[in-house]
């Protein structure tokens, strides 16, 4: 379904580039990577494995390294990728690659372990000051100089689709920034899915990565059109943030079908197998559209959520007696999702009601863009009581006394902000972060049906 105006703005850039991703997927998949890498780099004989301390101890990375060594690779492991990477843990992942000599790549793990290794392998083959290739206005967002070693990314969790983009994202501890590096250049050469790597995952795991992923596909789905991007100096210069097109929309609706059917099932139950892979196969699809479309307000927000908490830990996380305060990505994302659409629906409303209706939403009536937009922001509201999510940004911490400072953590992603379906500056942005302190729409569950009759 095309938003209205997509096909009237005869300004912008007419065509669109698809970077598609080599991709293997299925049950046990993870055991042939020794000769997918085998395939992609012929003569290679060492490989650096990737991972962080978390998944080291699962078995995942024990089933990846018995595949390399028997498919005739020498194999250096790399536990030390941070949970929320840094410019500093690029850095010394990158210390390792280079000093490894490595003719091949492998990452198992979560996003922050591709990403590392993204990053690891480009430090390595192009040493050059961090800010180098890091996005401006941050860093000089200088072109990657050429190609890169061969990388094979297999993810252990089911959403940041960061095994099909050419994005690695970090903070800059210096200049306290989240930002990250994009080039067509750092996608993976394969990704590699094996959905029984999932089957481990805590329940808050997944119910904030796969919020992640309906958020990949909301975004790239209601994106700025690519026709309303202005056109690149050369065809080459299209940027992967290109807005809107039909083939990501294509896997972001299909991703927001699957997600409608499975994501409370493969959050209550980590035994319903069908659920839980039927997530993972969303989660690549997602990751395959917001590739080649981008996202746009509900993730340049999120930055900034992340970055400035100040006392969270999402119950049932992981390792939270270890870490500092830390809000996982796909919150930080989908909390400020229902206020951002409520706002963008007026651009392209069919494309939010379609949204809602992917997600199991009931749509009659909602046809305008107020309606589209509460309909749209409700489907997220209700799927987030339903799987644990904070209720709002004030359920981890954030007062309106914060709002400034967000919208200053804000307002320098323009790569994001860009890609947005209506401009959107520092007023506006206030204003959703004030929509995104608390759920709006009326609760619907059982739980929240009782309270509104006791009341
Ligand atoms: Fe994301």
């Amino acid at each position: 379904m095309a938003c209205a105006h997509q096909w009237l703005v005869q300004t912008g850039d007419p065509a669109f580039s698809i970077d598609a991703s080599n991709l293997v997927f299925g049950r046990g998949a993870l055991a042939e990577v020794g000769d997918h890498t085998r395939a992609s780099a012929s003569s290679a004989k060492r490989v650096a494995l990737f991972t962080d301390p978390v998944v080291a101890a699962l078995e995942h990375v024990a089933v990846a390294q018995r595949s390399l060594e028997a498919a005739g690779f020498d194999v250096a492991v790399y536990r030390d990728v941070a949970v929320e990477p840094t410019d500093a843990s690029f850095l010394a992942a990158a210390r390792f690659a280079r000093e490894g000599r490595f003719d091949a790549y492998v990452s198992v793990g979560g996003g922050s372990v591709i990403d590392t290794c993204k990053a690891a392998i480009l430090y390595a083959t192009y040493p050059a000051d961090f800010l180098t290739y890091v996005n401006e206005p941050v860093g000089a967002g200088e072109a990657v100089p050429g190609p890169l070693p061969p990388h094979v990314a297999c993810p252990t969790t089911c959403g940041t689709g960061s095994e099909t983009t050419g994005i690695a994202v970090c903070d800059v501890l210096a200049l306290e920034a989240k930002t990250g590096i994009a080039s067509r250049r750092l996608r993976p050469s394969l990704a590699l899915v094996d959905p029984t790597c999932t089957s481990t995952l805590p329940s808050s795991v997944v119910a904030a990565s796969g919020f992640d992923v309906l958020c990949h596909a909301l975004e790239s789905y209601t994106a700025r059109p690519h026709r309303a991007r202005p056109r690149p100096d050369r065809p080459s210069a299209r940027p992967m943030s290109q807005g809107s097109n039909p083939w990501s929309d294509v896997g972001s609706l299909e991703a927001l079908r699957l997600g409608g059917l499975y994501l409370e099932r493969a959050v209550r139950d980590a035994s319903d197998v069908e659920a839980r892979e039927q997530l993972a196969w969303a989660a690549s699809l997602a990751g395959i559209a917001f590739g080649n479309a981008g996202v746009h307000l509900p993730h340049g927000m999120a930055y900034a959520v992340a970055g400035l908490v100040k006392d969270f830990h999402m119950p049932g996380y992981p390792g939270n007696a270890q870490t500092a305060p830390l809000v996982p990505h796909g919150v930080s994302v989908v909390l400020n999702a229902p206020s951002v659409f409520r706002f963008t629906a007026s651009a392209c409303p069919d494309r939010h009601v379609e949204g809602a209706k992917r997600l199991g939403a009931d749509v009659r009536g909602a046809a305008d863009g107020a309606e589209a937009g509460e309909v749209l922001a409700a489907a997220l509201e209700r799927l987030m009581r339903a799987t644990g999510i904070p209720h709002g940004l004030s359920a981890i911490g954030y007062r309106e006394s914060d709002v400034d400072a967000l919208v200053r953590g804000t307002i320098v992603q323009t790569r994001l902000l860009d890609n947005a379906p209506i401009a959107t500056a520092e007023p506006e942005l206030a204003t959703l972060f004030r929509g995104a302190l608390t759920f709006t729409s009326a609760d619907t569950t059982p739980e929240g049906i009782r309270e509104e009759e006791r009341r």
